[in-house]
Order: C-alpha cells, then sequence, then structure tokens
C-alpha cells in the first residue's frame, strides 16, 4: 500500500502546477503549493501514508463536519434539520444569494459557509470558550490526536478579513435563523476553521465515519451509526460545494474538502482517507489531491455506487 501511495502522489504532482493556493485569507497564501500528501487509515487500525503526510495545515471546512457532529450531539438530528437543509446548491461556498431568494430561508445544507455558521451556532455552552473546549476535545478524540490546537496567526486573520462570512451571518440573524451574539457565533466558527492536522488526523476521522461511528483503533463509539449514515450521505451530496456532482462520478467517496487543501474521504466499511495539496481549484478544491483521489479510488475499485 505503501508504494502504491507513493506512486500516486508521484503521478500527479504536476497538476499542483495548474493550481492556486487561497489568498482571501491572508495567512493561507503562505502554503506551499507544492505539497501533495496521502493518508490511508483501514479499519484495522493500520496506516499507510505517502509524500507531505506530516505537514499540518488548517483543515477550514473540512471542520463543518466535525461541527454538525457535535450539533448532532447537543441537540438532536431533528433539530438541526430544522434550521439547515439537506439539499445541494450549486453555488459556491460562500454564496449569499440563495439565502435570499429560497423560500424557507435556511440555508441549503451544513456543508456551505452559511449553513456551517447556522449549525455552529446550536452548539451549546455557557461561553464561547465552553463551545469551542467541545469542538477542540471532539477533534482530540477522533483523530486520537491530544494536540490538535488551532493555527492561531491563520484564526486572526480570518477574524479580521471574513467580512464575507460576517453578511451571511448577519443576514441569517436578521431572519431568526440564528440567535445570540453574531461576532460570538463567527468567532467560534472561525476557531474550528483553524484547527490544525496533518493528512494522518484527517484520516483518522473519515475511518470513525467509515466505521459507522467507532473508533478503529480503540473499539468506542462516538456517533450513532444512524448520524455516521446522515454526515456520509451529506458529505456525498454536498461535500465538495458545487463541484460535489463531478466528484461523485469520478471518484465516487463521501468527502469533504476545505480550502487549506485537505479532503477528509471515508470509504464506508472500508478505509478513511485524508489528503492535501494546497493548490486549489477555481471552486476552492485540492487540484492534485482530487487526481489522487480519483486515481486511488480506481486503482482499488473505491467507488461506493
Ligand atoms: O469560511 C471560510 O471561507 C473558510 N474558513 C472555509 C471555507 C472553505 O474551506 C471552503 N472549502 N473549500
Amino acid at each position: 500500500m505503501n508504494q502504491l501511495l507513493k506512486s500516486i502522489i508521484e503521478n500527479n504532482r504536476r497538476y499542483a502546477l495548474e493550481g492556486k493556493v487561497a489568498s482571501y485569507i491572508p495567512s493561507l497564501a503562505k502554503a506551499n503549493a507544492e505539497h501533495l500528501g496521502i493518508c490511508v487509515a483501514t479499519l484495522d487500525g493500520k496506516e499507510f501514508s505517502a509524500g507531505d503526510c506530516d505537514v499540518k495545515f488548517t483543515i477550514q471546512s473540512i471542520s463543518k463536519v466535525i461541527s454538525l457532529m457535535v450539533a448532532i450531539l447537543d441537540n438532536g438530528t431533528k433539530n438541526v434539520f430544522s434550521k439547515v437543509g439537506m439539499e445541494p446548491t450549486g453555488d459556491s461556498f460562500n454564496s449569499i444569494m440563495s439565502l435570499e431568494v429560497k423560500n424557507p430561508q435556511k440555508p441549503f445544507n451544513p456543508m456551505i459557509n452559511a449553513g456551517a455558521i447556522a449549525t455552529t451556532a446550536l452548539i451549546s455552552g455557557d461561553s464561547l470558550e465552553e463551545k469551542f473546549e467541545k469542538i477542540i476535545n471532539f477533534t482530540r478524540k477522533i483523530t486520537g490526536n491530544d494536540e490538535i490546537n488551532i493555527n492561531e496567526e491563520v484564526y486572526l486573520s480570518e477574524r479580521v478579513t471574513g467580512d464575507r462570512n460576517r453578511a451571511l451571518a448577519y443576514f441569517m440573524k436578521s431572519n431568526k435563523l440564528i440567535e445570540g451574539d453574531v461576532e460570538e457565533i463567527l468567532d467560534l466558527y472561525f476557531r474550528q476553521c483553524a484547527i490544525e492536522g496533518t493528512c494522518r488526523d484527517i484520516a483518522r476521522i473519515a475511518a470513525m465515519l467509515a466505521n459507522d461511528g467507532i473508533l478503529p483503533w480503540s473499539g468506542e463509539r462516538v456517533i450513532s451509526r444512524e448520524v455516521s449514515r446522515i454526515v456520509k450521505t451529506i458529505m456525498v451530496t454536498c461535500g465538495m460545494y458545487d463541484a460535489s456532482g463531478e466528484f461523485a462520478v469520478h471518484i465516487g467517496i463521501p468527502a469533504k474538502s476545505g480550502v487549506g487543501g485537505g479532503i477528509l474521504a471515508a470509504v464506508p466499511r472500508r478505509m478513511g482517507i485524508g489528503v492535501f495539496g494546497p493548490a486549489l481549484d477555481a471552486k476552492g478544491n485540492t487540484i492534485a489531491g482530487i487526481q489522487v483521489l480519483q486515481e486511488l479510488s480506481k486503482e482499488l475499485d473505491l467507488s461506493i455506487f
């Protein structure tokens, strides 16, 4: 497996040259566009990796999967989906348009920015710190990595420049889709986006989802089989934003991307995969990372369809 992963990384490195690192969050522009790494975590606890698999990156939108799980654990599925939908959009991840023109005006799904902000707003706690502790502790548990933390610089960089998300959040507050202190909700959202990890951490979260909610390395159940099923289904339809359809056809694995260059991909009952390559395509997904997943999916026949 290590040999296979190594050759797939080398075969696809050239695609990174066709992409661009994200720069709308200024501190992400410092990433090395040539990095490319992968880690595979199997359900019997084995891990395989290749390329730049030990380089840390901020998980960005991959955190939407985490906050969705925490919000469901706190509120139940029914309450969460009364505030956010389950439908793909076909629009970009930070689109404002559909919030106003659709009826009911709730965000389409928890994987786009508006939907994730609404989901994060549901996480309970007496203070911002307590809510954040809940998210970070859950992340440490599902990665098996107690050292998981946030990248302060990226967090502050997004907090200063995140006016698009501010617009989404204030619009939702005016429509009573979110309640409470908008700046505090945004702060929590910016922190979760700045959680830092490696391909290995991402592969472990994916392995838990692939294993129906049980941590493969300890046997501990962290979410129900039902919640795991719902999260993976939403990843298939919405996880790659307006590229979800194409990704389903070519790769066929429940997945979630982030503008830090990561993708979390959970192959039900087989394996968790984490890939990382900061050069992105026009839709905000890692350009070489997608090629890597495509080759791996073909090679090991991983499509669920
Ligand atoms: O809110 C944002 O714009 C970023 N913190 C996360 C966006 C993101 O990762 C979209 N992913 N492809």
